[in-house]
């Protein structure tokens, strides 16, 4: 298979862990014959430093070229304290997903053994939880009209019954390959939204007669997902409401430094490690580079449809686990941290080695 992909470092620690993954994805596509090519672009501070804009017309050129977009993070300080700034490094990604229409974001919540005694939640509360978070990603409050007035600001919940639809497809799809249960999270008691996306919903899920869909208001969702994180298979939500599920999802497994992502679009799709730039790791080589590498392995699975390549790097990943070649935030006591190269390098010679 040939392959282009895009590769978009980003801030902070960024360019390190993309870096490690594009190691990985070398590797995969050498061990299995796929033909790859890559171009970097630029996107976040680094992009505004270098030419005033977060997302600019080169690097969406470049992604809509490309089968796949292979993404770091976005992210300085220097802008978080300066609310009367401009342009923001967010705003680059927004404009991404608005742009390559990448209207879901797929969030595996996967708890790892080795790694449970870092969840907040008791052991046998979150041992074995595993579920995904569908999050639609270009509507609502994000996009809807807005005014940011001295004395008055809104932001507008708008969605489509059309957008509502599309979501909702790709949330049966992925429960259909699972344990076949989606729940729907919503706020249907108070926002003519979450109404909408209801009514849309109940309409939907008969044509989805082997999965069991229920409904959840999302103030009880938040609650359920501490107290029973195994009840969850699929959870789809809207814009906002994912934001904030996503990130109480990443924590609770506490494997935060190893969840991948995957939003999926119109034109071409995007993966990326949930964790963010952390500015203040940057260029220490300390970084844990598995969240990408795992959204390496996700690329080749969701963009490709190359699923003997993706459970290669997923094996890879829990080898490095299980023999402790792991990142300091991860490490046990007594061993010792593993740089982020070292980590992403022992992988990358895993996969390679194996071919022979
Ligand atoms: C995320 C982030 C973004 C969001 C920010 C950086 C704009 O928090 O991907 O979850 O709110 O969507
Ligand atoms: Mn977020």
């Amino acid at each position: 298979m040939n392959i282009k992909l895009a590769v978009l470092p980003g801030d902070g620690i960024g360019p390190e862990v993309t870096s490690q993954a594009l190691k990985v994805t070398e590797a995969v596509c050498q061990k299995y014959g796929h033909e790859l090519h890559y171009d970097y672009g630029i996107c976040g501070a680094h992009a505004i430093d270098a030419v005033g804009d977060p997302y600019p017309a080169q690097t969406h050129q470049l992604c809509m070229e490309s089968d796949a977009v292979l993404f770091g993070a976005v992210g300085d300080p220097k802008f978080d304290n300066n609310p009367s700034a401009k342009v923001r490094p967010e705003q680059g990604l927004l404009a991404m997903r608005k742009q390559l229409g990448l209207f879901a974001n797929i969030r595996p919540v996967e708890t790892f053994d080795c790694l449970i005694h870092k969840s907040p939640l008791k052991d046998d509360l979150v041992r074995g939880a595993d579920f995904i978070c569908i999050r639609e990603l270009t509507g609502g409050m994000y996009f809807g009209p807005k005014k940011e007035g001295d004395d008055e600001a809104y932001d507008t919940n708008l969605y489509s019954r059309a957008e509502v639809e599309r979501i909702l497809h790709v949330a049966y799809g992925y429960a259909r390959q699972r344990r076949r249960h989606l729940t729907v999270v919503d706020k249907a008691n108070v926002l003519a939204s979450s109404r909408l996306w209801r009514k849309v919903a109940q309409a939907i899920a008969p044509q989805y007669p082997d999965v069991t869909t229920d409904y959840m208001y999302v103030d009880n969702a938040a609650m359920r997902m501490i107290q029973e994180p195994r009840f969850f298979d699929v959870m789809v939500t809207e814009n906002t409401f994912g934001d904030i599920l996503t990130d109480e999802g990443s924590c609770i497994t506490g494997s935060m430094g190893l969840l991948p992502s995957a939003s999926i679009g119109t034109h071409t799709s995007v993966f990326e490690p949930i964790h963010g730039s952390w500015p203040q790791a940057a260029g220490k080589d300390i970084a844990n580079p598995l969240a990408t590498i795992l959204s390496a392995a996700m690329m080749f699975e969701y963009a490709f449809s190359l699923k003997a390549e993706a459970a290669d790097i997923r094996r890879a990943v829990q080898r490095s686990l299980d023999e402790n070649i792991r990142t300091a935030d991860i490490q046990v006591a007594g061993q010792r941290p593993y740089s982020t190269t070292e980590v992403g390098q022992w992988i990358t010679s895993q996969i390679s080695q194996k071919s022979e």
